[in-house]
């Protein structure tokens, strides 16, 4: 199946689970806006705990805050993202759609790279054992001449960004033969910086109200309370403050679900150390961040660093950790070395010291900082992505059946257990009410007695619940369950008061970190 039809059927089955709700959806809906369900809440609420577990628990140098959405508007100006918080847009005149010119460029330059990709895959079949994957990359005339066509759009790419140099832009889209996707044609406007940042007023007269803006990032709220944390938590460098919330960004091109969203919600960590040695613990994030989504399980192979060509304004070091969505390898996280140019700037606008004082050297500084941030409905997306398949199974009779199951890592996933009666009477559905009764404090439990056991299966696996529990007659007599795991389909028949164990320890955050 084309990889868009399994992203299709992914959104839908988002919303026929209670995953994602589209927002404001009897209205027709609001542009990349959307809302999580009630089990896309529990697996947000998962998400954020195993990010946040992993930063505070396992740290002891790192402490959380929660800083306000609202904050002084002179925060945007010193941050820079007043005059450099936008991305270069351009429109098509024919179809009146507006773009962003560097995404186009980058599309094109992925389409190539999957032609690429493509060859590949046909040589890799014609060949079978015997093929070279780096010869066939190295020496096929079509492959090296896509590749020349991507390097020659990148460098004249990675160059104009740089120099801001907007006519640039226009012109590569131009000599590439760029198209607008619903027009069809190449009539473009030029190239303008737009800002993503949403303003509101806060006052209640008009005269007397200032624009304030909805904040990009929660690192500044981090900023400009390092000095707060660092002396009633007597830190010492290097050491990090983390905060989970919520982000706004009027994207302009807002598309693939909720990878681009214009209210979106961040976990980002800023960690403060010496000046000079923010390269060293760079690196050091770099590896552990790549570590904890590789925890997941999900594959080494569909994770990769992409380092940035362009630096934003404040960093001296970047990279994203790109995961493999069925769109191509995309930013899941940002991993940045930011320098003092926050705080820097913070304290120059502010006029406030924002100075650390070193009780060893006994200097003044302002340190450096090490970021890591990552959109939580991204790695949503990420964990469904990776987790949605669909699986032909041979029924009894012979005939194919199919499943769609979320192989969710158990952790992570909204509904542990789900307890079934065999059947609504017999003191059956009392029995499995009791079983949820003693183990609901510790695990979310699901009670689910409509339709055949079969179904009732089906349901929980499309949900992503890992563990079934089938209350039957035998149950009455010897207190056993059948339990069913969701990945192998597996049954087994175990005592009621080994199940409240057993699962625990193969939910608990603790195996995901251990990895
Ligand atoms: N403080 C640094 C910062 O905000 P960023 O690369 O712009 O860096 C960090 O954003 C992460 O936030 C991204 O890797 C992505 O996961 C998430 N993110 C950014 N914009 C987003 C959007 N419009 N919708 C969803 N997630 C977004």
């Amino acid at each position: 199946m084309a990889q868009e039809d399994v992203f299709k059927k992914l959104v839908a089955h988002c919303k026929e689970y209670g995953y994602v709700f589209p927002s404001s959806e009897i209205y027709d809906g609001l542009a990349a806006v959307y809302d999580y369900g009630q089990y896309g809440v529990e697996l947000k609420n998962n998400i954020k705990k195993y990010w946040w577990d992993s930063m505070i628990l396992l740290h002891e140098n790192v402490v959380g805050l929660d800083s306000a959405i609202f904050m002084h508007p002179s925060i945007w100006k010193a941050s820079g993202h007043v005059d450099a918080f936008s991305d270069p847009l351009i429109d098509n005149k024919d179809s009146k759609k507006r773009y962003r010119a560097d995404v186009l460029i980058e599309d094109y330059m992925a389409k190539i790279e999957a032609k690429i990709d493509k060859e590949v895959t046909k040589a890799q079949k014609r060949f079978g054992d015997s093929f070279d994957e780096q010869q066939f990359r190295d020496t096929n005339q079509r492959v090296l001449d896509n590749r020349k066509k991507i390097d020659a759009v990148n460098s004249r790419f990675v160059k104009a960004i740089n120099e801001d140099d907007l006519d640039e832009i226009r012109q590569i889209i131009i000599d590439a033969g760029i198209v607008c996707p619903v027009s069809g044609s190449k009539n473009w406007t030029d190239v303008r910086q737009f800002n993503l940042m949403f303003s509101t007023e806060m006052g209640s007269t008009a005269e007397g109200a200032s624009k304030i803006y909805l904040r990009p990032e929660t690192a500044q709220g981090i900023f400009v309370n390092y000095l707060n944390v660092q002396k009633t938590g007597r830190m010492k460098l290097p050491f990090g403050i983390a905060q989970i919330g919520k982000a706004f960004r009027n994207e302009i091109v807002a598309r693939q679900f909720i990878f681009r969203m214009r209210e979106f919600e961040q976990m980002e960590m800023q960690y403060f150390v010496k000046p000079g040695e923010e390269l060293e613990w760079f690196k050091k994030w770099k590896e552990m961040r790549m570590k904890w989504h590789q925890s997941l399980g999900f594959g080494e192979e569909n994770y990769r660093f992409h380092d940035h060509d362009k630096l934003a304004h404040y960093a001296n070091a970047a990279t994203d950790i790109e995961f493999k969505f069925p769109f191509g390898f995309k930013e899941v996280e940002g991993i940045h070395s930011r320098t003092d140019f926050d705080l820097g700037a913070h304290q120059e606008l502010s006029g406030k010291k924002l100075q650390y004082f070193d009780p060893e050297t006994r200097e003044s500084f302002v340190p450096y900082v090490v970021e890591t941030s990552i959109g939580v409905d991204r790695m949503f997306l990420q964990i469904v992505t990776a987790s949605y398949t669909e699986e032909e199974l041979e029924k009894e009779d012979g005939t194919k059946d199919m499943r769609v199951v979320l192989k969710l890592p158990p952790a992570l996933a909204p509904v542990k257990l789900a307890v079934m009666p065999l059947t609504k009477k017999d003191g059956l559905p009392e029995k499995a009410r009791k079983i949820i009764e003693n183990l609901k404090f510790d695990i979310n439990c699901q009670y689910d007695e409509k339709d055949s056991i079969g179904k009732r299966y089906r349901r929980q696996d499309a949900i992503g619940t890992p563990y079934c529990v089938t209350v039957d007659h035998q149950t009455l007599e010897d207190d056993t369950v059948t339990i069913r795991f969701r990945d192998s389909m597996e049954q087994e028949r175990v005592s009621i008061d080994e199940i409240g164990k057993m699962i625990m320890e193969k939910v608990s955050f603790r195996k995901l970190f251990e990895n």
